[in-house]
């Protein structure tokens, strides 16, 4: 398993306003939306491409085109988030969905939906923006692999401590975040972090709109 912590000053702005806690879904969406972009550039760093013959309106020239686009795993919910600007820059990518949740009570994935394409050889990039326990990102990356995935990158936005060395048993795993923050609190929320994702996103647990 290896970590990169993305380094570009972008990142650092958007994740910035990302945390904010006056930053309302609107805005919390779009800026999502721009680092999904970024990130997606980051997991898509060794993609392969061919060769392949072009004509400008002016005359014939070569180019490259990405072969084989990684397979899409948004963990539902907070991974939709992150799933448009995926697809905007890997449109020929097929989209499979997985619902887990963490038990409040225990911090273990209960697993609700999957409805995932062939895996076998595929490079998958699972978007699960919060890396807290490790618990639910865990049992996917378990899973994809045991679907026969050659490689598995998992995107986020906040990472754990405590999921980063979770994740240490997958050999074959990438995981590129925004930042790694400092700890979990005693409810399994990341510190400093940015609250709860799917809350910010889809507007449940909200600031109150001021005067
Ligand atoms: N999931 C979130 O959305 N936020 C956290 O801080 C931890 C898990």
């Amino acid at each position: 398993m290896h970590v990169v912590e993305m380094e570009h000053p972008l990142a650092r702005d958007i994740l910035c306003r990302l945390r904010d806690e006056r930053t309302e879904p609107g805005a919390f969406r779009s800026l999502s939306r721009a680092m999904g972009h970024l990130l997606a550039v980051e997991c898509t760093r060794r993609l392969g491409t061919s060769p392949i013959q072009v004509k400008t309106p002016l005359e014939e020239t070569f180019g490259e085109l990405c072969t084989s686009p990684p397979v899409l795993l948004p963990i539902l919910r907070a991974g939709m988030g992150l799933l448009p600007a995926f697809q905007d820059l890997l449109p020929g990518s097929p989209v499979g969905f997985v619902a887990v949740r963490r038990d409040e009570t225990t911090a273990k994935p209960l697993w609700f939906y999957d409805s995932v394409p062939p895996l076998e050889g595929r490079h998958v990039i699972v978007l699960d923006p919060m890396l807290a326990t490790g618990g639910t990102s865990g049992a996917v990356v378990e899973y994809v692999f045991g679907r026969g995935a050659a490689e598995v990158t998992l995107a986020c936005v906040v990472a754990a401590p405590e999921g980063v060395a979770e994740l240490c048993r997958f050999d074959g795993l990438l995981i590129i975040a925004a930042a790694v923050d400092r700890e979990l609190d005693d409810r399994w929320y990341i510190l400093p972090g940015l609250g709860d994702y799917g809350d910010r996103l889809f507007g449940e647990g909200s600031p109150e709109p001021g005067p």
